[in-house]
């Protein structure tokens, strides 16, 4: 990935390795493949929204209206296909956490959570937020990920971007848990 990354992706890629290693225990993942996982998360990034969209089309990945006009998203879908292909990377539960580590969905798994979060709080975000959200993920890493995907679903909106329809079923699906277990 050194090699594939450049320097810049290359850092942040290893700041989400640490921080999703970090959160790995509590999520119930492994260490050593939440940190394998930050490295290759942003692979896709290596390459043009133009590029990512003719090698979706080669490898027959099929993308939805909203990931296709977004050039942001492309990465994570595309760049999970190319994990496969290019780098030979056959881990399901890699690959799955990320495809979704852009939109967030309803019932990601532990690794997937701890990527989606780690990609917010690693140590080379210095957005106030960012702050806050990894402050909050030393004690509780579900209100974090609420918070996180709050954000981001915010500065969609204030951008005037198309918000994914995932986002908001994740979103959605957090604060119903955190609803439930303040009913227990
Ligand atoms: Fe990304
Ligand atoms: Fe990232």
């Amino acid at each position: 990935m050194k090699r594939m990354l450049s320097e810049e992706l290359y850092r942040h890629s290893l700041g989400v390795a640490k921080a999703a290693a970090s959160l790995a225990e509590y999520f119930g993942e492994s260490k050593e493949k939440a940190y394998l996982t930050g490295i290759v998360h942003d692979y896709g990034k290596r390459y043009t929204p133009r590029e990512l969209i003719e090698k979706a089309e080669k490898t027959g990945l099929c993308l939805d209206r909203v990931t296709r006009q977004e050039s942001r998203l492309l990465h994570a879908p595309v760049g999970a296909a190319l994990l496969k292909t290019e780098v030979k990377l056959e881990d399901p539960r890699i690959i799955r956490a990320v495809y979704y580590h852009t939109t967030g969905r309803k019932g990601m798994n532990g690794l997937e959570k701890a990527i989606y979060l780690a990609d917010y709080i690693e140590d080379g975000r210095d957005f106030p937020e960012a702050g806050k959200i990894r402050e909050l993920a030393r004690s509780d890493p579900e209100q974090a990920m609420l918070e996180a995907v709050e954000f981001a679903i915010k500065s969609v909106l204030r951008r005037g971007l198309l918000l994914h329809p995932r986002s908001v079923a994740f979103r959605n699906s957090l604060l119903e848990k955190k609803r439930e277990g303040s009913n227990l």
